[in-house]
C-alpha cells in the first residue's frame, strides 16, 4: 500500500514550506525500502555452489560514500563519460521529445538529471518528475532541492525497488521520458535485464522514450583499471559489503582477511568483482542461521558489471519489445560510454 510521506522541511518560512509540500508526493511501497530479504539472499548466496552476494548490498551509508569516491577516481571513467554525454545531448533531447514527465529509476540524488531539468525548453513542457529509489532519505532530500530550484515542477517520489515495483509508478501525466542512468543496467544478468526492460516497456506509451546509460566494451587494461584503482577505494567498497552484513545480520566476517579481485571476463563481456580469503574463513550468523567455511581456493562473487557494444544493446532492447532510436557515444576511445534512447518497438 502507498502511504503519504511526512516531511522535514528546512526552508525558513512557513509559506515556502507549504508551497513546496503542495508540489510533493511520496509513495512508500511496503517492503520497498530496507528490503527484508538480506538474510535470505546471504544464506542462499553463501551456501551456493559458487558463493555470491548481490551487489545491491554495497550501498549502505558507508558504501554509498565509497561509491561517490569511486566516481571521482582518475581510473573510473564511466561517471565522467556519462556526464559529458548528458552535457552534450540534454538540451537537444528535451527540445526534441518535449516530455511532460521524467521518470527516473534508481534515481539516487538525481544529480545528472538536473542537466535535463535545466534544458532551456524544460519549463515549456515538463510538469512532473517521478524518482524511484530504495532510499527514502535520498529521494526526499533531492526532491526538496529540485522543488526549490524548478518552480514549474511537481515531484512524485516512489520508494521501492525498480526490479520489483515498477507497477507502483503513477499513471503518466503526458509524454514520458524514463531514465535509467549510471550504468546500473550493467549489474543485471541477461535474464534479469530482459525482465526489467520488459517492465520498463510497460511504462511507455507510443510517443514515450527511455534513455539508458551503459558502459561499452573497450581495451581490457582501461576497463580493469577502473575496478582496481591505485588508491584502493574499490577494494574498500568491495569489503564494505562484509561489514554491512556483519552489522545487519550479526555475522562475524573478518573483512580484512579478504582480498579484492576484479577482472574482465571476455566470454561473458563483464567485469567481475570477487572477495578472496587469504586463509580459510569460518563465517557464521546464528540468527539466519548460517555457518560456512570459505576456502582460499574459492571466492565470493560480489558484482558483475556488463560491458556492451551497439550491437549487443540493440539485441537486448529488441528482446524486451524496444527499438534503439539513437545511441549517443563519446568520441574519446578510452572513455566510451553510451546513452541509448529507445522507443516501444
Ligand atoms: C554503479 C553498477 C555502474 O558497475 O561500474 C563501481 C558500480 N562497482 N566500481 C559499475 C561499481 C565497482 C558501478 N555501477
Amino acid at each position: 500500500m502507498a502511504r503519504p510521506g511526512s516531511l522535514l522541511l528546512m526552508t525558513d518560512t512557513a509559506h515556502a514550506n507549504t508551497e513546496l509540500a503542495a508540489r510533493l508526493t511520496i509513495d512508500v511501497v511496503d517492503g520497498g525500502g530496507a528490503s527484508g530479504t538480506m538474510a535470505e539472499d546471504v544464506l542462499a548466496g553463501l551456501t551456493a555452489e559458487r558463493k555470491q552476494l548481490p551487489p545491491k548490498y554495497f550501498y549502505d551509508d558507508a558504501g554509498s560514500r565509497l561509491f561517490e569516491q569511486i566516481t571521482e577516481l582518475p581510473e573510473y571513467y564511466p561517471t565522467r563519460a556519462e556526464r559529458e554525454l548528458l552535457e552534450e545531448t540534454a538540451d537537444g533531447l528535451m527540445a526534441g521529445l518535449r516530455p511532460v514527465e521524467i521518470v527516473e529509476l534508481g534515481a539516487g540524488s538525481s544529480a545528472k538529471t538536473r542537466r535535463l531539468l535545466s534544458a532551456p525548453t524544460a519549463h515549456e513542457h515538463l510538469r512532473r518528475f517521478v524518482p524511484m529509489d530504495v532510499s527514502r532519505e535520498i529521494v526526499e532530500s533531492s526532491a526538496l532541492g529540485l522543488l526549490r530550484d524548478y518552480p514549474y515542477l511537481s515531484v512524485h517520489g516512489v520508494i521501492g525497488d525498480f526490479e520489483r515495483h515498477l507497477g507502483r509508478i503513477p499513471q503518466a501525466l503526458g509524454r514520458r521520458l524514463v531514465l535509467f542512468l549510471g550504468g546500473t543496467i550493467g549489474n543485471l544478468h541477461p535474464p534479469e535485464r530482459t525482465a526489467f526492460l520488459t517492465g520498463v516497456r510497460g511504462l511507455l506509451g507510443p510517443g514515450d522514450r527511455v534513455l539508458i546509460g551503459l558502459d561499452l566494451v573497450k581495451d581490457v587494461p582501461t576497463m580493469e583499471a577502473a575496478y582496481n584503482d591505485a588508491a584502493g577505494v574499490t577494494a574498500a567498497f568491495n569489503r564494505n559489503m562484509l561489514w554491512a552484513i556483519n552489522r545487519e545480520l550479526g555475522a562475524n566476517f573478518d573483512p580484512d582477511a579478504f582480498a579484492h579481485r576484479a577482472f574482465f571476463n571476455a566470454e561473458e563481456s563483464r567485469i567481475e568483482m570477487h572477495l578472496v580469503p587469504s586463509v580459510a574463513q569460518e563465517v557464521s550468523a546464528p540468527d539466519i542461521p548460517l555457518h560456512v567455511t570459505i576456502r582460499p581456493t574459492e571466492t565470493i562473487w560480489t558484482e558483475s558489471s556488463y560491458k556492451f557494444t551497439v550491437a549487443s544493446i540493440e539485441e537486448m532492447l529488441t528482446g524486451a519489445g524496444l527499438r534503439l532510436e539513437h545511441c549517443y557515444t563519446n568520441e574519446h576511445p578510452d572513455r566510451r560510454f553510451a546513452l541509448a534512447l529507445a522507443a516501444p518497438a
